[in-house]
């Protein structure tokens, strides 16, 4: 096995680099703060350092594939100079031990996501006895609500405001590599959010897997919501992702009536069909989905809708798959992130029902949806040309010729325009002149 030569933890440094989803990014914003308290020093890149950890992501087949890529591409670009090797989170709690016998990954530490606490002491063991480890336990009290994440300086804040899952959708492996349910108190909430706040912090994106589920209960995310948009200095709260199951009328009516609250909702409708939904152990059906839409553009008709969609679940017939295509025509959502199905060992889908749509299959109906999909952007899009919308700044972006600023509107739409007299965190008015499938341009108003 590969190890660092000294021991000490003034010899270690640490390059992380983070896959997956926005929770993952909020981890690794734990980890740095947990390793950085312990004194820990930290590379810029991975071939200066001698513990490289990957914060990693197993939702679909192809994002383990993209780990084993990495971690090759990575030993031959350090020309196999030694270093520790971990795998942080969903791969660690889907594949556990295997991931330490693997003699071609040749892995040294594997941590869950319920064990960053744990971390410095295992890099420390490993780099002691040179035998590899792992901390792979789930823990349901942890909420590391006594750790301050190390944040990256910037417009936008991620808080983790609940961990794990209980929906057990019968295609998804997180409720198997994050463990059960639970949220971080109000209090706790409430006080990250003052402090953000005072550190200059524009907006908060709460983050859960099933967000609108928060305090196990029916108004816990819409008092949430309330209580954040009191601070002052925070101007806009996003949330990622909510489930149509827990939607009441209170939470709609929030979202509409609270300035800060953004007009964006990601609602993910993964299948258009009964069958399929139920099979997906969804807990809705295509009618309560788009009543809810219905409700939820009634009250709200300048809210931006977008979703996760999944083609090929097993035993998707066609005519299942035409209705899909004809819900998301008919909602016309402003983008989605399309899947083909991908099973997951351990899962209820993985294990019971035969994975029998072909790879033609799968591949020909992603390519109908994203078709479907690029139009109807495109259109909502252009749609929005010749109006005017705030736009939060978040970032310069510079090409060889020119130097432009990039923002979201409310609804989450990404604007481009020419750099002026701006800073990051301003809220600028911006008229659209143009668009495409994923980009408004525009110059300021
Ligand atoms: N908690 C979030 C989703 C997390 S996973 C939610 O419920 O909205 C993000 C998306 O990945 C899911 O919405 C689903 O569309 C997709 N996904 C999850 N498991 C998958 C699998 N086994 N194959 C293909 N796509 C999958
Ligand atoms: Fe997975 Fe369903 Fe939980 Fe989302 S709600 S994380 S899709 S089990
Ligand atoms: Fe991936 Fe785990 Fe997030 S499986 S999508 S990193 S919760």
């Amino acid at each position: 096995m590969q190890t660092v030569t000294k021991h000490n933890v003034e010899q270690i440094k640490v390059f992380l680099r983070t896959f997956g989803c926005q929770m993952n990014e909020y981890d690794s914003e734990l980890i740095t703060s947990i390793l950085e308290g312990e004194s820990f020093k930290f590379a810029n890149n991975e071939i200066d350092a001698n513990v490289i950890l990957l914060n990693t992501c197993s939702v679909r087949e192809n994002a383990i594939r993209k780990i084993r890529g990495h971690i090759h591409e990575m030993r031959h670009a350090r020309e196999h100079k030694p270093a520790i090797y971990g795998i942080l989170g969903c791969i660690a709690t889907n594949l556990k031990e295997k991931l330490l016998e693997d003699k071609n990954l040749d892995i040294d530490l594997i941590a869950g996501p319920d064990n960053y606490k744990q971390l410095p002491e295992l890099i420390r063991q490993v780099s002691r006895t040179k035998q590899k480890d792992s901390r792979i336990t789930f823990d349901k009290n942890e909420m590391y609500s006594d750790i301050y994440p190390k944040r990256v300086e910037g417009v936008n804040a991620w808080i983790a405001i609940m961990r794990g899952c209980n929906n057990f959708c019968t295609f998804c492996v997180v409720p198997y590599t994050r463990g059960r349910e639970r949220s971080r108190t109000m209090e706790d909430i409430l006080g990250e959010s003052h402090k953000l706040a005072d550190e200059g912090f524009k907006q908060i994106t709460l983050l859960g897997q099933n967000v609108n589920s928060y305090g196990a209960s029916r108004t816990g995310f819409t008092t949430l919501l309330k209580k954040i948009s009191k601070i002052e200095g925070i101007q806009r709260i996003r949330f990622m992702s909510p489930h149509p199951k827990d939607f009441p009328d209170e939470l709609i009516d929030e979202i509409a009536n609270n300035d800060k609250v953004c007009k964006h909702i990601h609602l993910p409708l993964q299948s258009g069909s009964d069958r399929i939904l139920e099979k997906m152990n969804r807990s809705y059906t295509q009618r309560s989905f788009l009543d809810l839409v219905k409700k939820i553009r009634t009250k709200i008709p300048c809210i931006t809708l977008t979703t996760d969609i999944i083609v090929g679940f097993p035993s998707e017939t066609e005519k299942e798959f035409e209705d899909t295509y004809k819900v998301m025509k008919d909602l016309a959502f402003s983008s989605a992130f399309i899947f083909k199905y991908s099973p997951r060992k351990g899962t209820v889908a993985s294990d019971k029902f035969p994975d029998d749509v072909s790879a033609k299959t799968k591949k020909d109906r992603i390519v109908k949806l994203n078709e479907l999909q690029r139009n109807i952007s495109l259109i909502n899009n252009r749609k929005l040309i010749g109006s005017t919308l705030d736009v939060l700044i978040e970032e310069e972006s510079t090409t060889s010729s020119t130097t432009n600023y990039q923002g979201r509107t409310d609804g989450g739409i990404l604007v481009v325009f020419p750099a002026g007299n701006y800073f990051r965190g301003q809220t600028l008015k911006v008229t659209i002149k143009d668009a495409t499938t994923n980009v408004l341009k525009g110059t300021a108003a």
